[in-house]
């Protein structure tokens, strides 16, 4: 068994807090019990695992989560999603302590633009604004104008000038539906999420069939012929709005199926039914999203660590292009 000193020690290669703990404790009543004591708050997004949204203070979409990071009182935010995330949170309160239970739950999307490679891009295309999903490092907001997010894109694309040019960055999807939508031709970035690239329009069209009632709800990384199926596309904080006030009684739900927690919850007596990918495994699990345990949350939250630190100058590169998306959704009530 690993002591808790050598598995402070260890934490750059495991990522997490790797020591185990005693059967019998209660990890929900413990988790509260050091909320209260050391002022901590509990920030989860909607693909966390169901027993970690039922101890967060606060679930939500990537928008939802930076708004209530910006504006906590608390002393420490524990932040139960993936590390661009936790990242955001800290930017916004370098003098808070910011918590993440594994270090190691990144995003494939975010690893898609490493800075470097995209400085290089930037640099070809001079006069171009850079408006860049959330999704992505602090050195990739650091190289940005404009940080964006599902539920906010299509407001901070049309509060630009027609004729402004732009660079959207990292995900080629949600790019190109944005195109769309706007009616723009963003330069995009050609990034992907894992999860949201491999459900199978077959496979959906079949539920389609089987389900001839049931809306089809899609999160915009999906891919365009995806997309196309869709009766309504939206952040995850809009596919559980949309669930909660659509009068049909089933969903096809395309995204992480984790939102299903909320949206079971919310309305019971409506069936969600999670859509299937492309390959041969049951489920579309983000399997960054779930590094994170009840455990691993707890052990964090008990000995302070796995901490988020980045360096000063990369902080206060980064703080402003997310300011600015914090500034023009509040313009738009959002
Ligand atoms: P939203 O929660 O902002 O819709 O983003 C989904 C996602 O992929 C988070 O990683
Ligand atoms: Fe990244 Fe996709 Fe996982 Fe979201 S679902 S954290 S975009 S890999």
């Amino acid at each position: 068994m690993t002591d808790i000193n050598t598995a402070k020690s260890n934490i750059e290669k495991t990522g997490f807090l790797d020591v185990d703990i005693d059967v019998n404790i209660d990890l929900f009543a413990e988790i509260e019990r050091l909320k209260k004591e050391k002022n901590a708050i509990i920030l989860a997004h909607y693909y966390q695992e169901p027993d970690i949204q039922d101890v967060a203070d606060f679930i939500g979409d990537s928008l939802g989560l930076a708004q209530q990071a910006e504006k906590t009182e608390a002393s420490i935010i524990v932040f139960a999603g993936v590390h661009f995330m936790a990242e955001t949170a800290k930017i916004l309160n370098p003098e808070k302590k910011v918590l993440l239970p594994d270090l190691k739950a990144g995003c494939s999307l975010s690893d898609s633009a490493p800075p470097a490679l995209f400085k290089m891009f930037k640099d070809k295309h001079p006069d171009h604004l850079v408006i860049t999903y959330i999704n992505c490092s602090a050195g990739m907001k650091a190289l940005s104008d404009i940080i964006c997010t599902s539920s906010n894109a299509e407001k901070i694309i049309e509060s630009l000038p027609r004729d402004q040019r732009i660079i959207f960055a990292p995900d080629k999807n949600l790019g190109g539906y944005l195109n769309k939508k706007t009616g723009r031709n963003m330069v995009l970035w050609n990034g992907a999420c894992m999860v949201h690239e491999i459900f199978s329009l077959e496979k959906i069209t079949k539920l389609k069939l089987r389900h001839p009632g049931a809306k089809v709800i899609a999160h915009p990384e999906c891919e365009d012929a995806v997309l196309r199926v869709a009766d309504y596309i939206g952040s995850t904080t809009g596919l559980l709005k949309y669930s909660q006030q659509n009068e049909s009684k089933e969903f096809i739900v395309v995204t992480e199926p984790g939102i299903l927690h909320q949206m079971q919850r919310s309305s019971p007596h409506k069936t969600f039914i999670p859509a299937p990918p492309n390959n041969s495994c049951a489920c579309n699990d983000c399997p960054h999203m779930k590094l994170n345990t009840l455990e691993k949350l707890y052990l964090c939250m008990e000995y302070e660590q796995p901490e988020i630190t980045m360096p000063q100058d990369l902080l206060v590169a980064a703080k402003k292009p997310i300011e600015r998306m914090l500034e023009i959704s509040k313009q738009y009530g959002l």
